[in-house]
């Protein structure tokens, strides 16, 4: 093309005659440009989870459930803050209808490509703005299949006219709009309207019930921060049933309509549990706790915030106090990323076998972890410091987990044991960590360079020996 060089020249002329200012001042200014926030956090298992450019700080999510026919309709409106001088935005959402977008009340352009929600401003926003957007949407939720479980889905389930959300890892986008990573906590208010006689129960405390006649509303507040992946809501015909507990920590647990008393039974220590966490690693992060437990088989149980839901064949001391640990490692300290499930799944075995440590002695503990040591080394458990999709869950993240803090414990003995899961607790409550925080802290209050020791029981292939 012979006259590209001619056209260029004649440009570059013109700009030195007309002047190209106008057309590049813009970019000059001091004012900042405004971009779009990036479509995900750059989480090394889910790329797509969450988004960059803002931190969500409340979700109102008022939704009419449709029990018969799992159909929600409804609104979620979503405070959060700029992070950047910022043009548009993404939220998560899989499935449903999305009918309108407005933030700040302008109605915007949105356009939706697989789980991205891309949300257009009208307005750009400054750095640190507070918007409020409006997401007006419906539909009938379809949950998540999940890569480990053939029998259990992520988000939102509906079963026999009961409803019950479990998402972790990434399911919450099933059901309603959200930047969905553990990297932006939030409080929630959840106000959900139902055909009586069915019963709402969700996450945090339930403030208020509106009777509507054939309706009723129920709004459950979240007072304190919770990752996306711990919000739940249960429908169904259940019974509330409420204990106080020692902590000032109102129990009230949520049991199958005919289930009543033996689950009543089966949950009664519940209480001495949260002393006894209390006491070890500090208070209970929130206001109330309890177990929702489904009237069918899930083979499964959730830490969902405040309120871990419970398959029936699951209603054991074991994973009731498993649980109810996620609720001070898992929940108020929160995984960073998604390749380290081993922080709120070794901390949640590991203290689930110090409650029966504090039953049933010393010796009972350091037998039971001998012989899961055994069972690692002789299945040749892999290393539960990193992990991929398809084992967040498995033995190793789980049982190697908690021999990575059983390890410490051998090593630097109770006393500064007890003090580093107290420091660490204090210091990331209601934030996220990583297993850099882990190791730093465990260093800094055991006084030692732990960093190879601790790695080795991360990273290495094979289980290094028991310490002394
Ligand atoms: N965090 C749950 C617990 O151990 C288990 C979740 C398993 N989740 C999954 N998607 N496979 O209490
Ligand atoms: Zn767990």
């Amino acid at each position: 093309m012979k006259r590209l060089p001619v056209l260029l020249a004649f440009l570059w002329l013109a700009c030195i005659l007309v002047g190209c200012r106008p057309i590049v001042a813009p970019l000059d200014d001091a004012a900042p440009a405004f971009l779009p926030g990036e479509a995900g956090v750059g989480d090394p298992v889910f790329p797509l989870l969450g988004n960059s450019g803002y931190d969500v700080l409340h979700y109102t999510l008022d939704l009419n459930v449709d029990v018969q026919r799992n159909v929600i309709s409804g609104s979620a409106t979503i405070l959060a803050e700029a992070t950047q001088p910022l043009s548009a935005f993404n939220l998560d959402l899989l499935g449903m209808t999305v009918e309108t977008v407005t933030v700040n009340e302008a109605p915007t352009i949105f356009v939706r490509d697989g789980q991205e929600l891309t949300i257009t401003l009208t307005e750009p926003l400054e750095a640190r703005a507070p918007f409020t957007t409006v997401v007006v949407y419906g539909g009938a939720p379809e949950a998540l299949a999940d890569p480990e479980l053939d029998f259990i889905s992520q988000g939102w389930n509906w079963r026999d006219e009961t409803v019950f959300v479990v998402s972790e890892p990434a399911g919450a986008m099933t059901w309603y709009p959200v930047n969905n990573h553990p990297t932006d906590k939030a409080t929630y208010t959840l106000r959900i309207t139902v055909d009586e006689p069915h019963v709402v129960a969700a996450n945090g405390v339930l403030v208020e019930e509106i009777d509507h006649g054939d309706q009723r509303t129920y709004i459950w507040e979240m007072a304190q921060p919770m990752a996306s992946y711990l919000t739940t809501v249960a429908i169904g015909d259940f019974v509330r049933v409420e204990t106080q507990a020692a902590e000032n920590v109102l129990i009230r647990h949520y049991f199958p309509t005919n289930e009543v008393e033996q689950l009543s039974r089966v949950f009664a220590n519940t209480g001495e549990m949260i002393a006894f966490y209390s006491d070890l690693i500090g208070e209970y992060p929130f206001d109330e706790y309890g177990v929702v437990v489904m009237p069918f088989a899930l083979g499964f149980a959730l830490e969902t915030q405040t309120l871990s839901v419970f398959g029936p064949e699951m209603t054991t001391e074991g994973v009731n106090a498993h649980e109810l640990a996620h609720q001070w490692f898992g929940n108020a300290v929160t995984l960073a990323r998604w390749d380290q499930t081993w922080l709120n799944e070794g901390f949640a075995t590991y203290l689930q076998r110090l409650w029966l440590e504090h039953k049933l002695g010393r010796e009972f503990l350091d037998k039971g972890m001998r012989q899961y040591y055994t069972m690692l080394a002789g299945a040749s458990a892999p290393p539960p410091g990193i992990v991929q999709e398809d084992s967040l869950f498995s033995i190793s993240v789980y049982e190697r987990g908690a021999w990575v803090l059983h390890a410490l414990r051998l090593k630097i003995g109770d006393e500064l044991f007890w003090e580093f899961l107290r420091t660490y607790y204090a210091r990331f409550k209601d934030g996220v960590v990583t297993t850099d925080d882990f190791i730093a802290t465990a260093n800094e209050v055991s006084g030692q360079d732990l960093t190879e020791f601790l790695n080795a029981w991360l990273y290495d292939v094979e289980m290094p020996p028991i310490p002394e």
